[in-house]
């Protein structure tokens, strides 16, 4: 049983999709806190009507990223809240070396495309421009690369001749929702093993 932070920035539908699996019975996790660097995002009003530890953490002057005292403010919360997992969901900031030594193979990431492919912001409307046929959806256990760790589950999506980057977007966020939990549930049940840059199925 995972003891879950979930840390995002923006309007919070991967972590409904992992709320509702807990619910369901198909993830075996609880959520102990959400964790916004955005005091107005909607993850955390969502937080709040499931119930849930909601709070808005300062997490620094620099946009992209958590460093330093900040770092630390983090840890702190994350520690005393009992997180012993954290899975990124939305969350627009990389965490550095400090976070991620304190979590080793216990910090995960839902990234909006195939990667390696488009890493980094707006990963669809990239696809899009780029010209693919198909893109999709990675879940990953985070290093210090920018969307670089070692793949748990990805889940693949066709582009179609009419799409708009919201309209890819949202189609790729409904695979989303069924990757996520899947890919947090093979954690739980200590399913995963990391073997260098692949992960094995045990
Ligand atoms: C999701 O599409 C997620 O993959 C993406 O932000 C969106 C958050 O949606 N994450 C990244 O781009 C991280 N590089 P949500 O707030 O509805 O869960």
């Amino acid at each position: 049983m995972l003891s879950l932070a979930v840390l995002g920035s923006g309007k919070g539908s991967n972590f409904q999709s992992i709320f509702e699996a807990i619910e369901e019975g198909r993830l075996a996790a609880r959520i102990v806190c959400v964790i916004s660097d955005v005091p107005e995002a909607f993850i955390l009003e969502r937080a709040r009507r499931a119930g849930l530890p909601a709070e808005f953490v300062d997490c620094g002057p620099w946009r992209t990223k958590v460093e330093g005292e900040a770092e630390q403010r983090l840890l702190e919360r994350l520690r005393a809240h009992g997180a012993d997992t954290i899975a990124l969901a939305g969350f627009m900031r990389m965490l550095k070396r400090g976070l991620i030594s304190a979590y080793p193979g216990r910090i995960v990431n839902i990234h909006p495309s195939l990667l390696p492919a488009f890493p980094g912001l707006r990963a669809w409307q990239q696809a899009l421009e780029y010209g693919v046929r198909v893109t999709g959806c990675t879940v990953h256990f985070v290093d210090e690369g920018m969307d670089t760790g070692p793949i748990i589950v990805q889940r693949t999506v066709p582009v179609l001749d009419d799409d708009t980057p919201d309209t890819l977007h949202a189609r790729i966020q409904e695979q989303e929702h069924i990757a996520y939990p899947e890919a947090l549930d093979l954690l739980a049940r200590g399913r995963l093993r990391i073997e260098g840059r692949r992960v094995r199925r045990v």
